[in-house]
């Protein structure tokens, strides 16, 4: 009965999840809820950062909650719940901003990469505090682990940091978060340029596979996909980085290792093995776009699973939220 808590965000900055989204993160979340005492939200505030349209954000915020759902996280076994239905993390992630340097937060390489990507001045001040909501997302819920991808390592360790500062000066008031790294295994790459990584942000569309896509679309791009010269179904990721992603893809869905796999396709060349591929990722996406497309179909019973979620939540992120406000010396608003 004692599971260690933990907590992760999802941003819902598309109209599907990735397979690199689902292998690297969501499904692995799915397993966590059995081991550990889960809080999964899908970080809609996060998603402001680049300036979505109100239809789209609120679009993309249903379309993010129902594939979690659909995925496998089950209402009764963890909490799903979107982060702005939960007040506190704005408010934390104020009373932390004031806890944090320029210095310090102007060192966070996923903005500096972004900040150059968008020109210093086009960057918004919300992009650079980002990390901040971050660790208002983690500490409010007192999380022993952060499921996230090494990407993200930077920011969670800026959460730590907040966390013993402010135990320092305040007393002791959060948990120090550890960092659960995910499988790096099942590193997905660009279908089409096999050596980046599959990205939302920086792949076109016919280097990724989205959760949500239509067989025929997924079979076509799978097929297309870039291999290497040579005939050997061989994983390698130096010399054949675009059959070692299919490899890792088709490894990853099935459960079968790759040197199994290798074995299998010996002397057959690349048309089988990719077809192969295709089939499963089809056979595999096709229940998790059925599940969602039913999620979505009723926005009603969808909105009350995430109120649900919110409201259990809540009483946590509440929790801390008063001892944050009393430690820090503020007056209680009420007697
Ligand atoms: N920054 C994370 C990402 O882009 C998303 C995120 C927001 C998150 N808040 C979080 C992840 C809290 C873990 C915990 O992937």
């Amino acid at each position: 009965m004692d599971r260690p808590r933990v907590l992760s965000g999802i941003q819902p900055t598309a109209d599907s999840f990735h397979l690199g989204n689902y292998l690297g993160a969501v499904r692995q979340w799915v397993a966590m809820q059995e081991t550990h005492e889960a809080f999964y939200c899908v970080v809609d505030l996060h998603a402001i950062t680049v300036n979505p349209a109100p239809e789209e954000l609120r679009r993309r915020i249903r379309i993010a909650a129902a594939q979690l759902f659909a995925v496998g996280l089950d209402p009764d076994r963890c909490t799903v719940f979107v982060q702005s239905h939960v007040r506190e993390h704005t408010e934390l992630a104020w009373m932390l901003s004031c806890q944090t340097g320029m210095g310090e937060a102007a060192r966070m390489t996923q903005f500096k990469d972004k900040a150059a990507k968008y020109g210093e001045s086009a960057a918004s001040v919300g992009l650079f505090t980002y990390p901040i909501l971050m660790a208002a997302d983690i500490l409010l819920y007192q999380a022993d682990q952060v499921p996230v991808g090494v990407d993200q390592k930077q920011h969670l360790e800026l959460s730590r940091d907040l966390a013993q500062r402010f135990n320092t000066r305040f007393g002791q008031t959060f948990k120090v978060p550890n960092p659960y790294i995910l499988k790096e295994v099942e590193k997905i790459t660009d279908l089409q340029e096999p050596t980046a990584k599959m990205s939302k942000s920086s792949s076109s569309p016919q280097g990724i596979l989205d959760l949500l896509e239509q067989p025929g679309p997924l079979r076509k791009k799978i097929m297309r996909a870039v291999t290497d010269t040579g005939t050997e179904v061989l994983a390698d990721e130096e010399n054949k980085p675009g059959v070692t992603n299919l490899l890792r893809i088709q490894s990853a869905l099935s459960g079968t290792p790759i040197p199994e796999l290798e074995a299998r396709y010996a002397g057959q060349g690349y048309g089988t093995f990719k077809k192969d591929v295709a089939e499963l990722v089809v056979d595999s996406f096709a229940p998790i776009r059925e599940r969602t497309e039913k999620l979505l179909a009723d926005e009603a019973e969808l909105d009350k699973l995430l109120a649900a979620g919110a409201e259990r939540a809540r009483a946590v992120a509440r929790e801390t939220m008063a001892q944050v406000r009393d430690r820090m010396g503020f007056l209680p608003a009420s007697s």
